[in-house]
């Protein structure tokens, strides 16, 4: 089987030196990618900035922002039989990019943002991907609701719900505990490390082919 993996975090550029970006490690979906190809696929991970080391194997394309990562899922998504999406996309960028450093001022400074193309929404509707589709869900509150509704609203098989007010998993975490939410079912994993996570999401997203 061939997958698409997408991990860690995006950077959105304010001026030449200054970004915004999230918390994300990137190490959910590069276990991801190592556990996909420990089990025998081809894998595709596409990734922004991050400090892990790539799994052996495995293709690699490291993007920056919301935009390269669209422009590179929307490329590489043909001929993909799963497709998980774990990177933590920003979903807002800055409406213009200064040429040059922006020079502090007297009194606040207001930035103008704007919503970044949603990848995972994009899968069904405009890149016409007929494959099993995974996506995650970070939530503070309504942990399954939220999941399910992105579950109907993004075309997905599943969804990865990861309740992010937790000390001590998810962000920035080696350990993480989820909760897979498909159309008929709500299967729990237990705290374990993010290699153990990931087989399991791996293996369940593969029961979807027959
Ligand atoms: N995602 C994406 N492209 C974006 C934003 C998110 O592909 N521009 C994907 C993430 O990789 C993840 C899922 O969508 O799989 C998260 O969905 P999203 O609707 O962004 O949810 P949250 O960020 O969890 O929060 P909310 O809906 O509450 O804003």
């Amino acid at each position: 089987m061939r997958f698409l993996i997408t991990a860690g975090p995006t950077r959105e550029a304010i001026d030449p030196v200054r970004f915004l970006s999230n918390r994300s490690s990137g190490r959910m979906g590069y276990a991801l990618a190592g556990a996909a190809r420990h089990e025998g696929h081809e894998v595709c991970l596409i990734s922004g900035p991050t400090s892990l080391d790539v799994p052996e194997g495995v293709d690699f394309l490291q993007v920056e922002s919301a935009k390269d990562m669209y422009e590179a899922v929307r490329d590489m998504q043909r001929g993909v039989q799963v497709a998980i999406l774990s990177a933590a996309v920003a979903d807002y960028r800055p409406v213009a990019v200064a040429m040059q450093k922006i020079k502090k001022d007297e009194g606040e400074m207001v930035l103008r943002l704007e919503r970044t193309p949603d990848i995972l929404g994009s899968m069904r509707s405009e890149f016409g991907y007929g494959g099993v589709l995974v996506g995650f869900a970070a939530e503070t509150q309504n942990l399954l609701e939220n999941a399910r509704k992105k579950l109907e609203r993004k075309g997905c098989d599943m969804i990865v719900a990861n309740d992010v007010s937790r000390p001590g998993i998810g962000f920035d975490s080696s350990m993480n505990e989820v909760t897979l939410v498909t159309k008929d079912e709500e299967l729990h994993l237990s705290k374990d490390t993010k290699e153990h996570i990931a087989l399991a999401i791996v293996r369940r997203a593969l029961e979807f082919i027959s």
